[in-house]
């Protein structure tokens, strides 16, 4: 079988791989980018969240800060050291309170803002804070909390200590906005202040206090502690916090790359500008210091609602990128298992239909090479055995259709033979009937014009015999004469009679008497003496309308050959039938003599045929039959076997009706 280049199942299975891989592929990067979104938006959802929980922590922080403040501006020591102007004490108080709550900065100044007590830095008083952005506004507005910027020499004032922790040089960082400077100096700070007012509302003092945010990570870890409960990734916190000063990490959580807080370290480009620059807050990814995190950035104000910084908290992106990866490799997996599972199916479905088809395709072939009863064996119940059937049944039509046309090609065969044969005979009958009547003519003309001058010459010589006496030399001469005239008067007898046959005549007779009646006339004769004789006569032959003397000499003709034929010696055998449909009898004479040569047999019933001396036999006696059984509309047939003898078979119509 001749094999395409594309057989029908790698068509098949290229189609459904093709499906199969594009399908794949763009569910495999739409799903990435769903299950990717998706984490990465809840996520997101969660920094937010985190990022407000965050600002509470910040705020609570603040609002200790506010109410320390408070408490301690309303506490009857204070006043009453203020009033009584008792500095040592009132610093010892204040100093004690400071440590107990843990704030950086607790200070007093007078009803004008003049420093009058400074707790962290005791020598240092006088100065005049009546001008600072938060404290300026206690008289009107009573206690006030906000985070602030603390420039470096009102820090010195505060402690050198505290001004040395917020000093901060930049530390390079990837993605950071330029800036000009490269250290910070100033610090930022949560600060409150209360007005401290005696029983009758007289205006004492104010008392200010905060903490340094710089490097103090109180707030970030407990936000850390508070969101994240300490979850690590791959040996770093998962969930970080961070409070800027400006773009500058003053306090943070996230690690450098030598997992060292990134405090120094500046904030990425884009969010300076969303948060810093524009005053949005960010929630996004964000590159943080040295890695993408899912972030949320919020500017923090001070009083005067101007942006000091940002305050952030931020879950590493690696996480949910790792947990995305794995989705989309645990759904290769069973894509690819699919696909295997699917190209399996594949195989054997393709398989069904491809090998039936291929059968089909050898029975084609076959078929057209000519063998009929090919079939091709398939024994599914669906389309494909339906073609099958059908494939077979039009096989076996086909067969029976070709038979059929075997059959009748023979029958017509046989046809023709047996037309061109009745044909063949009918021109020799034709041809052998013109011979006949062309010789009979001549004959009959030679006969008529010599058998007058012949009855003289045999007349004359009968009467000279007569007279002449016997022992006259010319005696014996003229009886040669005699017998050879009459011998000639014989011939043109039996010509006359082949010529000119006399019209039969007719009469119901019975064919067994005639046959018997010839035979019993030949029987006598010498040449019959050693010749045995067998008859099979039908008993039952129906009398036929024949011309009962004609038919009787032509029953001697043929015996009288039979008998010269086996010389005197052998079987002759004599039937007579009629066949079963009842249309002609059958007269049999069968000799045991020389029998006929194949040449010969075409000539036998041609008038002076003989193999015969000459002067021996005319050659007309079966010429006359011939003519006779024409006249009578039978056949006269001839089977002969050399040495071993002769038939000859007269057929006559079953006529029972005079005409
Ligand atoms: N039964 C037979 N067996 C063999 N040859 C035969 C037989 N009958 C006829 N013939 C052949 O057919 C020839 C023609 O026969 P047909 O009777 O016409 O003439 P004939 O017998 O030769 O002469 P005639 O009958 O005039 O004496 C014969 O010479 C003989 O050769
Ligand atoms: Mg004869």
């Amino acid at each position: 079988m001749r094999v395409r280049p594309f057989p029908l199942r790698t068509k098949l299975v290229l189609s459904f791989l093709i499906v199969i891989i594009i399908g794949g592929l763009l569910s495999l990067s739409f799903g990435s980018r769903l299950v990717k979104n998706t984490l990465i938006d809840q996520a997101q959802a969660k920094v937010k969240h985190d990022l407000a929980a965050a600002w509470m922590v910040f705020k609570e922080k603040l609002n200790d800060i506010k109410e320390i403040v408070r408490l301690t501006a309303e506490s009857e020591s204070v006043k009453e050291a203020i009033k009584e102007n008792n500095k040592d004490t009132l610093l010892k108080y204040l100093c004690r309170l400071r440590e107990e709550n843990g704030l950086d900065v607790l200070t007093l100044t007078d009803h004008k803002g003049i420093v009058i007590a400074r707790t962290r830095n005791p020598e240092v008083i006088g100065d005049d804070q009546s001008q600072d952005e938060i404290i300026k506004w206690v008289p009107q507005r009573g206690v006030l909390a906000y985070p602030q910027i603390v420039c470096r020499e009102e820090l010195i004032k505060e402690g050198k200590d505290l001004a040395d922790q917020a000093y901060m040089e930049f530390i390079d960082t990837p993605k950071a906005a330029p800036r000009p400077e490269n250290k910070e100096t100033n610090g930022m700070m949560l600060k409150a202040a209360s007005s401290v007012v005696d029983e009758r509302d007289n205006h004492l003092g104010i008392l200010y206090g905060g903490i340094l945010l710089n490097r103090n990570y109180e707030i970030v870890d407990r936000v850390k502690e508070i969101v994240y409960k300490g979850e690590k990734y791959k040996g770093r916190d998962k969930g970080t916090a961070t409070i800027f000063q400006h773009d500058l990490r003053i306090s943070t959580n996230v690690p450098n790359e030598n997992g060292e807080r990134a405090i120094g370290t500046r904030v990425s480009k884009e969010v300076n500008n969303a948060v810093l620059v524009e005053g949005n807050p960010w929630i996004a990814r964000a590159f943080v210091v040295n890695l993408w995190y899912i972030t949320a950035y919020e500017p923090i104000k001070n009083i005067d609602n101007k942006i000091i910084g940002i305050l952030y908290v931020g879950m590493l992106e690696r996480p949910y990128i790792d947990t995305t990866n794995q989705v989309m490799l645990t759904f290769i997996i069973i894509a690819s298992l699919c696909v295997v599972l699917l190209l399996v199916i594949l195989y054997f479905s393709t398989t069904r239909i491809t090998n039936p088809l291929q059968k089909m395709v050898v029975a084609t072939q076959k078929i057209s090479a000519g063998d009929l009863t090919h079939k091709v064996e398939v024994s599914s119940k669906d389309e494909i055995g339906y073609l099958a059937d059908s494939f077979n049944q039009m096989t076996a039509d086909l067969k029976a259709a070709n038979e059929k046309l075997i059959e009748w090609g023979k029958t017509l065969e046989k046809k023709v033979e047996e037309r061109t044969k009745e044909l063949t005979e009918m021109q020799a009958h034709l041809i052998q009937s013109e011979k006949l009547a062309s010789l009979g003519k001549l004959a009959a003309g030679i006969a008529h014009e010599i058998n007058n001058p012949l009855g003289g010459i045999l007349i004359y010589s009968h009467l000279l015999l007569e007279d002449l006496d016997k022992n006259s030399p010319h005696y014996e001469n003229l009886k040669k004469i005699v017998k050879e005239t009459s011998r000639c008067k014989d011939i043109v007898k039996g010509l006359l009679e082949f010529a000119r046959p006399k019209e039969p005549e007719m009469t119901l007779i019975d064919i067994n008497d005639i046959v018997e009646r010839s035979l019993s006339i030949m029987e006598r004769q010498a040449l019959f003496q050693n010749i045995k004789i067998k008859k099979t006569f039908a008993s039952d032959l129906p009398k036929i309308v024949a011309d009962s003397a004609q038919l009787q000499q032509v029953f001697m003709n043929i015996i009288l050959n039979a008998a010269e034929a086996m010389d005197g010696n052998g079987i002759l055998t004599l039937s007579t039938s009629f066949n079963g449909s009842g249309t002609f009898i059958e007269v049999k004479f069968s000799d045991t003599g020389h029998g006929i040569k194949e040449e010969y047999k075409k000539r036998l019933f041609e008038p002076f045929f003989s193999t015969k001396e000459v002067g021996e036999g005319t050659g007309l006696g079966l010429a006359i039959s011939y003519s006779i059984i024409q006249k009578h509309e039978g056949t006269i047939e001839v089977q002969s076997q050399l040495e071993k003898g002769s038939t000859f078979i007269v057929k006559l119509p079953l006529k029972k009706e005079m005409e």
